[in-house]
């Protein structure tokens, strides 16, 4: 795995941004334990951006990133903090990243598409991209049609930039196989979800940590924006008005404000809970730094009996 060079991290691990979550808090503990930790803007600011762009200085020397979520509404605002905090790094993606591409260029971004196929790949690496993000369907929140393990290997092949495997990764086992289908490095968004540095409320730590392998599902099947999230109230409310056609209207009625609803107030019956598919790893709250040296151990042993074997 070589992301870890190409972005002068110790480990090939980038923590996924999570809208509403991912402030310095927990990027700063990630990037301070080896990864390279990454400040959401989805759910924030301009100002609140700079705001934790500001914190995680003072928190870390090393290099940590900053996720552009396309439909952002003030994302020329956000543009302007980039530069003017000297951002070095950042990830894009929920929407088409084209229009910006040469004002991040020119401003010395390395910039790290998250991308769902391989059209996407090839695309973002002839406009300059440093590297990419594939995010296969397993993971939690928005997500693409395909799935890590068929896609991966092809995507890899497919281009020359290196390819970060996201969707599906929470152990060294997970990041020796994304080594072998072609990953230069993995993203992990909800294995730090029950991290003691993530700002989510103890409701939702507490959800995902009792959570078994038949409680995912995928709400808005029938818009653009399909989200991965653990099946609660609200998701089976969701899915039936979707499937009995009930309208934009009376979706967005428990749609709109459901992410702050889980994540801030703890309401984990009516507000999105948005998380991958392996609940199973997720049995205990550990800290970011135990999180990541545990895994590298395990992945370090992994490779070598590999080898061996
Ligand atoms: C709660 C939550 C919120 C997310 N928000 C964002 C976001 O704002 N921007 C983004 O690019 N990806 C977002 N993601 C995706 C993650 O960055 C990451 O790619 C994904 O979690 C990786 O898959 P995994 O959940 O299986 O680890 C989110 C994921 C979760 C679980």
């Amino acid at each position: 795995m070589k992301i870890n060079e190409v972005l002068n991290i110790k480990y090939p691990i980038l923590q996924g941004a999570m809208a509403n979550i991912s402030r310095a808090q927990l990027a700063g503990a990630v990037s301070e334990a080896g990864g390279l930790g990454m400040i959401a803007t989805g759910g924030f600011s301009p100002e609140e951006v700079r705001t934790e762009i500001r914190k995680i200085k003072k928190m870390t020397d090393k290099p940590f990133g900053v996720n552009m979520v396309m439909i952002h509404p003030e994302i020329e605002e956000l543009n302007k903090v980039l530069v003017e905090e000297e951002v070095k790094i950042i990830t894009c993606g929920a929407g088409n990243p084209q229009k910006y591409f040469d004002y991040w260029l020119d401003n010395d971004l390395k910039v790290i598409p998250i991308i769902a196929n391989k059209k996407m790949a090839q695309k973002v690496e002839s406009l300059g991209a440093t590297a990419c993000v594939f995010e296969g369907a397993e993971a939690g929140g928005h997500i693409g049609k395909l799935n890590t393990f068929p896609a991966l290997p092809e995507i890899c092949d497919s281009v020359k930039i290196p390819v970060i495997s996201a969707g599906g990764i929470y152990t060294a086992r997970h990041i020796l196989a994304a080594e072998i289908l072609g990953a230069s490095g993995v993203q992990m968004g909800t294995r730090f979800l029950v991290s003691e540095e993530v700002p989510v409320h103890e409701n939702f730590k507490k959800l995902l940590i009792e959570a078994s392998d038949r409680d995912t599902i995928v709400t808005g099947i029938t818009t653009p924006h399909p989200i991965r999230c653990y099946k609660n109230k609200l998701a089976e409310k969701l899915l039936e008005i979707e499937l009995n056609n009930l309208g934009e209207e009376e979706f967005e009625k428990y749609a709109a404000g459901s992410g702050k609803k889980a994540v801030i107030d703890g309401d984990v019956a009516w507000g999105s809970v948005m998380a991958g598919e392996g609940y199973e790893y997720l049995r205990k709250i550990e800290s970011v730094k135990d999180i990541i040296e545990n895994i590298m151990t395990d992945y370090q042993d992994l490779k070598e009996n590999f080898k061996n074997s």
